[in-house]
Formats: C-alpha cells, structure tokens, sequence
C-alpha cells in the first residue's frame, strides 16, 4: 500500500460539506488500487479568522507545503469583508505553491440537464478543459487606492503577464492538446484592447506552436468566447488564458455542462516543487450551507483528479465513472448532500465498469 498525505482544508459554508463526501469517495476507492491517505485536518476559513484574525499564517502555509496533495472545499463567508478570506487564504495557497496551471475540465454527460438546446449539444460532445493560468493576472494584488471614498479616489488592478509565466502555462496547455484526440488549442485573450498583455499571450503561443506542429491553434477574444461557450461548445478542446478570464470562463462553462455543482477543477504545480490543490470551482454558497443542499459531485471529481495527479488514473477513472452513472440516473427528487455522496459511494464500491 502506497500511503499519501492529504491536507483537507474544507473552509467556509458549504466547503465541510461537500468536502467530506470527497474524502468518503476517496476512502471507497483507494483500497483497491493499494493507496492510503493520511489527512491533517486543517481549520482554515471565517471561524478561525474571527477566533484569532488569521487567514492563513506561515506555519501553518509550511506544515501544508510537507503534504502530498491538498483537500480544498471553499473558501469566503459573508461574515469577513470580501476579499480577505480568499486572497489571504485561497490565493496564497495558490501563489505560495506555485499553482500556475489551473485546470478546469467541462464534460457534458448524457442525460445532464442543459440550458443549451438540442441544436447545440448536437453539434458534438461538449469535452473541453480550461487550462487557467493560476499565479498572475489582475489576480496578483497589484494596484491600491487613493482618496478612497472621496468622489477624487482612483483605484487600479494591475495585471502582471510576465513571459515565464506565460510561456510555462502555454507550454502546459500544448501539451495537454497534444495528448488529447483532437489536438486543438484555443487561446482567449482581449489583444484588440489589452494589447500588452494579449500581444505577449499571442506572440508566445505562436512561438510554443512551432513546438507542437501537430496542435491546430485557434484564437478567441474572450468576448466572442463566451458565445461560442453557448452556440457552439464543441468547438472547443484546449482553452488557454488568463487568471481572471480563466475563473469568469469556467462558471460559464460549468453552466452549460450541468451546472457548478459539478464542476471540478486542479491547482496544479506541474513542476512538483510543492503540493497540487483540489477543488470544486464553485464557492462557500452561502446561500444554502448547512442545509446539506449542496451537491458534492464537483468535490468528489476533484477527488479523481487528485487521484489521477498522484498517480492512479484507474482509481480515478473510477470516480469518474461511478459519477457518471449517478448522474445520468438523477431524478427530479432532490437528494441531500450526503445521499448523493453515499449513492456515488456505494456505485464505487459496487465496482462499476470503467472505461
Ligand atoms: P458560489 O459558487 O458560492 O455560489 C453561486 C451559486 O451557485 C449559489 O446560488 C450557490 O448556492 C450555487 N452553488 C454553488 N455550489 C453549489 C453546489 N455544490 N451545489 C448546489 N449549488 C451550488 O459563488 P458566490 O455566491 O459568488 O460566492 C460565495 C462565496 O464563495 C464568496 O465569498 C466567494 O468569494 C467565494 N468563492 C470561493 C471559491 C473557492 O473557494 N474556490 C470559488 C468561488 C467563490
Ligand atoms: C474560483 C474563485 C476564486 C477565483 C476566488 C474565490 C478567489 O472564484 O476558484 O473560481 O477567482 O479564482
Ligand atoms: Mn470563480
């Protein structure tokens, strides 16, 4: 048995939740494939930030850091002014551990409820992965405010592309094209506005290019990309962008494949210099924490993908398809938050078919 440490940090609203369906998926799948998890249980989120005024202290960054993989639920409450809870934990995590490469596969299972028409989903599968950049962007905390509530105050959010940091994600997502059936790459960007930045992204995905001659490339504005997002999704196989295009990109597309409750996504640190995170793409939802209401399955695909990042592609095919059996069989009766991670549960256990 090959024995990997995980810190679960579950956070804020419905993060606990759905996190702990995540980590009882986990538990089902790992015998069989001869894994173990050990999990530090890490309490991160609003309670800790009112009980001591903390995010996400250096210790406690470092003890993370020693892990194999991390555990993410949500993060944000609207309990903490926004911002501070995901900057000061949620970003850090991601910038501390040099997760640059942000992925966010979008599937479309059959007999998922779509808001798309039949004329759309029967223009071809919708199966195509965001590729995130995670560590720049406006993201990075580059800006201030002056005179700030005075009808004077200027405030800026600077973007910062560097060309390392460009380079390495566009090479990511090449190769990640080229491992893929059908080979495309879709760059989305503004370079008719933001000609700084977008000419860096394009300049260097027509340099990678000549690395991967068999990867066609194609080229959005993220504008016109979110509607091809809606008419005509399986045009689509690789995107590559920018930090924040990347997170408005992946609700969209987490919408017309079913919904953010499905949606999983990798904080990836392809180098291996630090643990990779994984989390669902949605948020704390306060709306509905603590009402076991929330669905699980993004988490739980989470959990497959870290399976598959450390290693065990079989045991995350697994999940995979135990979740696609779940959901293909979902009835208009709502189901709790646990009834859905024990039914996924139960289809692992039972050994369904893979592949
Ligand atoms: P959200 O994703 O939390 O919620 C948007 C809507 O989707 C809500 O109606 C919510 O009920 C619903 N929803 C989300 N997850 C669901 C699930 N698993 N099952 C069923 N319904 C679900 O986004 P928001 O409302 O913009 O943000 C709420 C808080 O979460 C904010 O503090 C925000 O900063 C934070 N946030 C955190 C993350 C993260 O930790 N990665 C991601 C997004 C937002
Ligand atoms: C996400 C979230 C985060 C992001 C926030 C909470 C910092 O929206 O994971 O998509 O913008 O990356
Ligand atoms: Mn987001």
């Amino acid at each position: 048995t090959t024995s990997f440490s995980l810190a679960v940090v579950g956070g804020d609203g419905i993060g606990p939740e759905v996190t702990a369906q995540a980590l009882a998926v986990l538990d089902v799948v790992a015998p069989a494939h001869g894994l173990s998890f050990a999990t530090t249980d890490y309490d991160l989120g609003a309670r800790r930030y009112h009980a001591t005024g903390e995010t996400l202290p250096d210790s406690v960054l470092e003890e993370i850091r020693g892990h194999d993989a991390i555990l993410l639920g949500a993060v944000g409450d609207p309990s903490v002014p926004s911002g501070v809870l995901e900057r000061g934990l949620l970003l850090k995590l991601r910038f501390a551990l040099d997760h640059y490469v942000n992925l966010r596969p979008s599937k479309l299972y059959s007999g998922v409820a779509t808001p798309l028409g039949d004329h759309v989903t029967s223009r071809g599968d919708i199966d195509f992965v965001v590729v995130r950049e995670g560590t720049e962007g406006p993201y990075v905390g580059n800006g201030g405010a002056i005179r700030v509530g005075t009808p004077h105050e200027l405030a800026t959010e600077v973007s910062i592309n560097t060309a390392f940091g460009v380079e390495r994600v566009v090479r990511d997502a090449f190769a990640r094209a080229q491992a893929r059936p059908r080979k495309k790459l879709t760059l989305v960007h503004k370079n008719n506005v933001l000609v700084h930045a977008g000419h860096l992204w394009t300049r260097t995905v027509d340099a990678v290019a000549t690395e991967f001659p068999e990867v066609s490339v194609d080229y959005l504005h993220v504008d016109a990309a979110t509607i091809f997002l809606v008419t005509d999704p399986a045009r689509f196989d690789v995107i590559v962008t920018d930090n924040l295009f990347g997170d408005i990109l992946t609700d969209l597309a987490a919408a017309i494949t079913g919904g953010i409750g499905l949606a999983a996504s990798g904080n990836v640190n392809p180098d291996g210099t630090a643990p990779s995170m994984f989390e669902p793409v949605h948020g704390s939802a306060p709306d509905i924490a603590g009402q076991s209401k929330a669905d699980p399955t993004a988490a739980i695909l989470s959990g497959g993908m870290l399976l598959d990042h450390l290693g065990f592609p079989e045991a995350a095919a697994q999940i995979t398809a135990a979740v696609e059996a779940d959901i293909t069989e979902r009835s208009s009766t709502p189901r709790s938050t646990e009834e859905v991670g024990e039914a996924i549960a139960s289809r692992v256990a039972g050994g369904v078919p893979v592949g």
